[in-house]
C-alpha cells in the first residue's frame, strides 16, 4: 500500500478510534494515574530530561517535520528537554535538505545554574538561545518578537505557569507570531480533566488552567482551530484541545 492510500485507511482508524467511548475512558483513567505517579516527570531526550509524555513528543516530531519551522518559540525550558528534543529534529531537518539555521528559543523565568550549564554545553546547543524573564513580562514579549522577526514558518510552545491568566496572556503575546499551517501548541489542557485536589498548593486547578484559557482564547480568534485530529490518535496527551492550527 503506498503511503497516501496508507495514511488515508490510518485516518479512518483514528475516526473509529475516537468514536470509542471505552478506549476514551480508559486513557482518562490512565491519564489520571499517571499523573498521580509524576509519570511524565520520567523520561529524558538526548540526555537532558524532558517532562512530556511519549505520545505528545511523537506528535510534536510529526509536526516538526511537516511545518519544517526556522524558529520554534517555547515558554518554559526546566531541565531543558524539551529545547533540546526541538533542537534535534531541527538538526534532522536540516541534514534531510530542510532549513539549515532553524533555531529554538526557550523563555524561562528561573533557568537554574546547573541546567543553563547543562544545555549550553550540549551538542545541539548551537540551535538553542535562551531568555530569562517571565514570558508575559513586555520586555520578553519585545524580545521575542525581536527574534521573530524575517522567520517565515514559526511553531509556538506553551509550557510554563499554568494559571488561566497567565497562559491567556502567553497566547496574546505570541499565538499571533505562528504561520499560517503552523501551529500552537499548548501543554497541560489536562488539568480541567484531572481531579482537583491533585494539584493541591498549585496556583492552577479545575476551571483555571491551559484549557479554560484556549477556551477564551477561541472566542475571539477564528485565525485558530482545535485540531481535534492530533489528540484523537494520540488519546494519551497532556494537551487535550491544545493543538490549535493557525488557518488564516
Ligand atoms: C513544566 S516546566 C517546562 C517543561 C519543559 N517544557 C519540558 O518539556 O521539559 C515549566 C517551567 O515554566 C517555568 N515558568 C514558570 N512561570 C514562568 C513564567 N512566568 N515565565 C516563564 N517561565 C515560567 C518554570 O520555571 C519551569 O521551568
Amino acid at each position: 500500500m503506498n503511503h497516501k492510500n496508507f495514511k488515508n485507511e490510518c485516518q479512518s482508524e483514528i475516526e473509529i478510534q475516537s468514536g470509542d467511548r471505552e478506549f476514551a475512558s480508559l486513557s482518562q483513567n490512565w491519564i489520571t494515574k499517571a499523573q498521580s505517579l509524576k509519570y511524565s516527570y520520567h523520561f529524558e531526550w538526548l540526555g537532558r530530561p524532558i517532562i512530556q509524555y511519549p505520545q505528545d513528543i511523537l506528535a510534536m516530531q510529526e509536526l516538526i517535520w511537516s511545518i519544517q519551522p526556522d524558529l520554534i518559540i517555547e515558554t518554559g525550558i526546566a531541565h531543558g528537554g524539551s529545547l533540546i528534543f526541538s533542537a534535534s529534529i531541527l538538526e534532522l531537518n536540516a541534514i534531510c535538505g530542510g532549513c539549515q539555521d532553524a533555531e529554538v528559543l526557550g523563555i524561562d523565568i528561573d533557568i537554574r545554574e546547573h541546567n543553563r550549564k547543562a544545555i549550553e554545553s550540549h551538542p545541539l546547543f548551537k540551535r538553542i538561545s535562551m531568555i530569562q524573564g517571565s514570558s508575559i513580562a513586555p520586555e520578553i514579549i519585545e524580545q521575542v518578537k525581536a527574534k521573530a522577526a524575517g522567520k517565515q514558518r514559526i511553531l509556538v510552545c506553551l509550557d510554563s505557569n499554568h494559571t488561566h491568566e497567565h497562559v491567556l496572556a502567553e497566547l496574546e503575546a505570541y499565538a499571533p507570531l505562528t504561520s499560517i499551517g503552523s501551529y500552537c501548541v499548548v501543554f497541560d489542557t489536562v488539568v480541567e480533566d484531572l481531579p482537583d485536589e491533585m494539584f493541591g498548593d498549585r496556583p492552577w486547578g479545575v476551571g483555571n488552567n491551559p484549557k479554560t484559557a484556549v477556551r477564551e482564547y477561541l472566542k475571539n480568534h477564528s485565525e485558530f482551530e482545535l485540531d481535534k485530529a492530533i489528540q484523537n490518535k494520540l488519546l494519551i496527551t497532556v494537551a487535550p484541545d491544545g493543538y490549535l492550527k493557525r488557518i488564516n
